[in-house]
């Protein structure tokens, strides 16, 4: 593989025990759906502010070492006049960018969802290089309902991550691989569980037959938790479901497990973690966060799109953060919310 240095290097900066990824890549419309919330309009300027102030939080590096960004943010500037991916790098945070372009209906399998953008993959790959990227990310979707996803649709998804993840590789940027088993619905955990082992089986299987080096790349799945209308789980239960899943499905070449929030709470997530720390501590692989929600809810309500409240935001920001480094270590304590601030 040409690029296998560079991709072993990109490796070493983002899988460090404690320190985890910020996913800062929300699309147009979720972003809008995020700003919306605190009566923000989504206007270019406002999502440049809002991402400058997330990358220059003074001591983020401690516990982040890779930020997702849209491909809109890689050519933007921080309020200092720096670009983005140079703003993270200057605290050894690693840029990377979303490369898929989003979910629509997988044609004659109702229920079931495909992503699309691979048409021209490599040549976009190699112009984010160049604007400092030095990961990627796809994201699969599946929502859960009685017939859904089916077979086909796993497979399909799977072939999609594959390919993706192949041309990332041939490129010289790390794959995130992510598929998302969605928590909407009443479902409960063992049905969660069952099909995220069908899922991450699927997927193990097409990256395998896509040559793709386990070694280098990340696997961003969801925690196996029952559906956001069943009932909540406690993170002990959260955590021995979500590792029997990953231990029968997960290669252990994978470096770095690094989970998504998926819709969980700041605190929730943060404590699943620290669990599935704790119950795993002789996994084979890194086991950390690629939160988006979960580490930005609370700063987005501090900031309120107000320069006055930066500080207070960045300060919220770098919270969640210290907090999940914590839980990394198994070392978490939801008391360590009150006394943190
Ligand atoms: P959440 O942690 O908010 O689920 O976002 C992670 C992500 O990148 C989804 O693609």
């Amino acid at each position: 593989m040409q690029y296998a240095t560079e991709l072993e290097a990109t490796i070493h900066d983002m899988v460090q025990k404690g320190r985890g990824i910020l996913a800062a890549d929300e699309s147009a419309p979720t972003i809008a759906k995020r700003f919306q919330a605190i009566e923000v309009e989504s206007t270019e300027e406002n999502r440049r502010a809002w991402r400058s102030l997330l990358v220059t939080t003074e001591g983020l590096g401690q516990y982040i070492s890779g930020i997702i960004l849209f491909e809109e943010t890689l050519g933007q500037k921080t309020d200092a006049g720096k670009t983005i991916p140079e703003a993270a790098w200057a605290q050894h945070i690693v840029p990377g960018i979303k490369v898929d372009k989003g979910k629509i209906p997988l044609a004659l399998s109702p229920g079931d969802l495909i992503t699309q953008g691979l048409d021209g993959l490599a040549e976009r790959l190699r112009g984010y290089k160049q604007q400092g990227a030095r990961f990627a990310k796809w994201r699969e979707v599946y929502a859960i309902d009685r017939h859904v996803p089916s077979q086909h649709g796993i497979e399909a998804n799977a072939e999609m991550l594959a390919r993706y993840a192949a041309v990332c590789q041939e490129e010289g940027l790390v794959p995130i691989v992510e598929p998302e088993v969605l928590m909407d619905g009443d479902h409960d955990i063992d049905r969660h569980a069952e099909v995220t082992e069908a899922v991450q089986h699927a997927v193990f299987h097409a990256l395998h037959r896509h040559h793709v080096a386990l070694e280098l790349m990340i696997l961003k799945p969801n925690m196996v938790l029952p559906g956001k209308d069943c009932r909540r789980a406690e993170p002990d239960e959260v955590a021995a479901a979500t590792l029997k899943i990953l231990r029968r499905t997960v290669p252990a070449a994978v470096p770095s497990i690094n989970f998504l929030s998926g819709g969980q709470g700041p605190e929730e997530a943060t404590a699943n973690l620290n669990a599935i720390n704790q119950q795993g501590a002789n996994a084979p692989w890194n086991l950390s966060i690629s939160y988006g929600r979960a580490l930005q809810k609370t700063a987005l309500q501090a900031w309120m799109g107000k320069v006055d409240n930066i500080p207070a935001a960045q300060q919220a920001l770098l919270k969640r953060a210290r907090l999940n480094s914590a839980a990394q270590l198994g070392e978490y304590n939801p008391d360590m919310e009150a006394s943190d601030n």
